[in-house]
C-alpha cells in the first residue's frame, strides 16, 4: 500500500519549437515544427508519480483560461488530484521551449503567471495535506517561501522530502536541512555548490558539500551517465537506463523525480528509487513533449526486467 504523494509547483503550457539553432537577437529563423502541450516541472512530476503507480495531489495555482483548462484535462488524464487555487487576477503561465534537432537537448524559458504568486499562506492552507503526506516534492519555479514552508510542514508531519532545486538558486541553508533528498542536475549542483560538475567523482564532492550543508541524501542526476546517489553510508552511482533513440530531452528530470517519489512512497529503498527513476527518464527521452512522455508503471517495470 503507496503513501501519499504531495507535489508543490507549477504547471504552465508549453510552447516547443524545434529548429537547428537558437536566433540571434533580432534575427527570425524558420523552425522545423511546433508544438503546444502541458510542461511546468511541478506538474511533470506530479504526472510521472501517477503514472508510475504513486497516489499524487498536486497543489498549484491557476488563472480562469484556456491554459487552466489544458492542466486539468492533463491532471484528469493523469489520475493526479488537483489542490488548485483559482487565481482571477493573473494568468496561467507559459514556457518557451527551444529544441535543438538534432540532439533533442533543449533551452527553455518560463513564466510561471498566477503560479509564480504561491504563496506561504497558499502552502498553511493545505497544511493537513502536507502534514499527512509519506513523500512531500517541490521545486523552485515558484516563490522559494512556499516551497521552504511546504518542506517544513511535511518535515515536521514525518514525510521524505524531495527538493528539485530548478531552475537553480542560491538554497538557504536552514531550508537544505530540511531535505530528505536533494535531486540537482549537473548545470544546478554545480551552480549551487560552486564545484564543478561534469564526471561522476566531481559528483561525489559535490554531493558531500550537499550533506555537509545538512541534506539527507543527494541525488545528482547526470543525463547520458545516470545519476549518483549519496549518503552518510553509501555512495552509488546508477547507469542511465536506454530505452532508445533519444527525440526531446524537456521532462526527463521531472520523470526521474516523480518515479523516484513514487517508488520511495511504496517504500523502495532509496537506491532501488533512483534505478526506477532512471528507467522512467530513460523512457521519457525516447517521447517529444513534457508530461505527454511520462511512461506507466508497466513501461518502467518492463525496462528494468530487461536489464
Ligand atoms: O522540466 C521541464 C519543464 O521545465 C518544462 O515542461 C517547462 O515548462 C519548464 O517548466
Amino acid at each position: 500500500m503507496s503513501g501519499k504523494i504531495v507535489i508543490l509547483g507549477i504547471f504552465v503550457a508549453d510552447t516547443a519549437h524545434r529548429a537547428e539553432r537558437q536566433p540571434r537577437m533580432g534575427e527570425t529563423i524558420l523552425g522545423r515544427s511546433f508544438a503546444l502541450g502541458p510542461g511546468g516541472k511541478g506538474s511533470n512530476q506530479s504526472v510521472a508519480a501517477a503514472r508510475a503507480g504513486g497516489t499524487v495531489h498536486f497543489i498549484t495555482r491557476l488563472g480562469r483560461d484556456a491554459f487552466a483548462d489544458m492542466a486539468r484535462a492533463t491532471w484528469r488524464d493523469a489520475g493526479v488530484i488537483a489542490e488548485v487555487s483559482e487565481d482571477t487576477e493573473s494568468y496561467t503561465g507559459s514556457a518557451h521551449i527551444f529544441i535543438d534537432d538534432a540532439t533533442g537537448e533543449n533551452a527553455i524559458i518560463v513564466s510561471p503567471g498566477a503560479a509564480g504568486r504561491i504563496s506561504a499562506a497558499d502552502v498553511e492552507a493545505r497544511a493537513a495535506l502536507i502534514g499527512g503526506a509519506a513523500v512531500f516534492v517541490t521545486q523552485l519555479e515558484q516563490p522559494m517561501e512556499a516551497a521552504r514552508r511546504g518542506l517544513e510542514i511535511a518535515r515536521a508531519g514525518g514525510a521524505r522530502t524531495i527538493l528539485n532545486p530548478a531552475p537553480a538558486a542560491a538554497v538557504p541553508a536552514e531550508m537544505l536541512a530540511l531535505c530528505s533528498y536533494i535531486t540537482p542536475n549537473e548545470s544546478e549542483a554545480a551552480g549551487i555548490t560552486g564545484l564543478p560538475v561534469t564526471s561522476v567523482s566531481e559528483a561525489r564532492k559535490a554531493a558531500e558539500w550537499f550533506q555537509n550543508h545538512g541534506v539527507g541524501a543527494a541525488v545528482i542526476t547526470l543525463g547520458e551517465k545516470g545519476a549518483l546517489y549519496h549518503d552518510a553510508t553509501q555512495s552509488v552511482h546508477v547507469p542511465a537506463c536506454a530505452a532508445g533513440p533519444v527525440v526531446e530531452t524537456t521532462g526527463a528530470g521531472d520523470a526521474f523525480n516523480g518515479a523516484f517519489a513514487a517508488a520511495l512512497s511504496r517504500g523502495d529503498d532509496p537506491v532501488a528509487a533512483v534505478r526506477f527513476g532512471c528507467a522512467a527518464a530513460g523512457i521519457s527521452v525516447t517521447r517529444p513533449g513534457a508530461a505527454q512522455s511520462m511512461p506507466d508503471l508497466a513501461e518502467i517495470e518492463a525496462l528494468l526486467a530487461r536489464g
